[in-house]
C-alpha cells in the first residue's frame, strides 16, 4: 500500500527491490513481485509538498519517454495536480501505472526498454549518491538528470532544443530544480562508473528524439565528460 507519490506511481510497480550501500544506489536487489497494489490517492492530502514534487518528476518521465500526449496533459493541468484535486490525481496515477506496467510487462528483467524507464536516473544517481542520500531526494535528483540527458541529446542532435525547454519548464512548474548541485565532473563521472548499467566503459544512455521518444544510446564516460562540465558550469 504505497502512501507517497512517487511510491504508487514507481515504486510500488515492477517488483524491483533493492538497497542503497556505500558504493552506490540499488546496487543489492531482486526481483519479487507483490500480489496487489492498493493505492488510494486520498492519503496523498498529508503528504509534505516536499515528496509530492519528487513524485511528480518521475510522472513526468512517463510522459517524457513514452507517452507524449499525457506530457501534454500534464503542462495543461499544472494547477490542479499542484491542488491535488483528487478526479485529476486519478488520472495522473493511474496513467503513469499503465505506462510503467505496459513497460514491465514487455520486459520484467530489464533486457530491453525496461531501462528506459532510467531516464535520467544515470546523473540523477551520482547527484544523489553525492549527497549520500540526504541532501537531495530521488525526485529532484532524476528532475535534474533528466535536464541533462535532454540538453545532451540536443547536443549531440538527436533532438531539437524545445524538448530541453518544455521538460525544463514543467519540473520547475511543480517546484523541481533544473539546475544541478555543487559538483566536479570527476566527481560525477566516478561515481557513474560504478552504476549497475556500465558494461566495459560505456553507459547505456536513455536520450530523447522527441518528447515521448526515448532510446538507448551507450557513450563511453570520457565522451560524456565534456558536456558534463559545460552542463555543470553553465548552469551552476
Ligand atoms: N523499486 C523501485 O523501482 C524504486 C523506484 C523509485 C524509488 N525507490 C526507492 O523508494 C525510496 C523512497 O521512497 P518514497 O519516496 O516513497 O519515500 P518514503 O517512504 O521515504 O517517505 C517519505 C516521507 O514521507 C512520509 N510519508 C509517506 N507517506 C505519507 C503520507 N501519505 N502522508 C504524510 N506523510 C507521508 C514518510 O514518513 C517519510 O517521512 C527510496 O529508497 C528509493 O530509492 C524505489
Ligand atoms: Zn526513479
Amino acid at each position: 500500500m504505497p502512501t507517497t507519490l512517487l511510491a504508487q506511481v514507481d515504486s510500488s510497480i515492477g517488483g524491483k527491490t533493492a538497497v542503497n550501500s556505500p558504493r552506490g544506489k540499488n546496487l543489492i536487489g531482486t526481483f519479487y513481485q507483490p500480489k496487489h497494489v492498493l493505492v488510494d490517492v486520498e492519503v496523498l492530502a498529508t503528504l509534505p509538498d516536499v515528496e509530492f514534487r519528487a513524485g511528480m518528476a518521475e510522472v513526468i518521465k512517463y510522459g517524457a519517454i513514452r507517452d507524449v500526449a499525457f506530457f501534454e496533459f500534464l503542462e495543461k493541468h499544472v494547477s490542479d495536480i499542484s491542488a491535488r484535486n483528487t478526479d485529476v490525481l486519478e488520472q495522473v496515477i493511474f496513467r503513469s501505472c499503465a505506462n510503467k506496467a505496459q513497460v514491465v510487462m514487455a520486459d520484467e528483467r530489464e533486457q530491453g526498454q525496461r531501462a528506459l524507464l532510467n531516464f535520467g536516473h544515470t546523473l540523477g544517481h551520482a547527484f544523489e549518491t553525492l549527497g549520500e542520500y540526504a541532501g537531495l531526494r530521488h525526485g529532484e535528483a532524476i528532475a535534474m538528470g533528466m535536464v541533462f540527458a535532454s540538453w545532451l541529446a540536443c547536443t549531440l542532435g538527436f533532438c531539437d532544443d524545445s524538448v530541453e525547454s518544455r521538460l525544463a519548464a514543467l519540473f520547475d512548474a511543480f517546484g523541481l530544480p533544473t539546475r544541478p548541485p555543487e559538483c566536479t565532473p570527476k566527481e560525477c563521472l566516478n561515481i557513474m562508473a560504478l552504476d549497475k548499467k556500465v558494461r566495459r566503459g560505456k553507459v547505456r544512455f536513455v536520450l530523447l528524439e522527441a518528447l515521448g521518444r526515448a532510446f538507448l544510446h551507450p557513450l563511453s564516460l570520457e565522451a560524456i565528460e565534456p558536456s558534463l562540465a559545460e552542463f555543470l558550469s553553465v548552469r551552476c
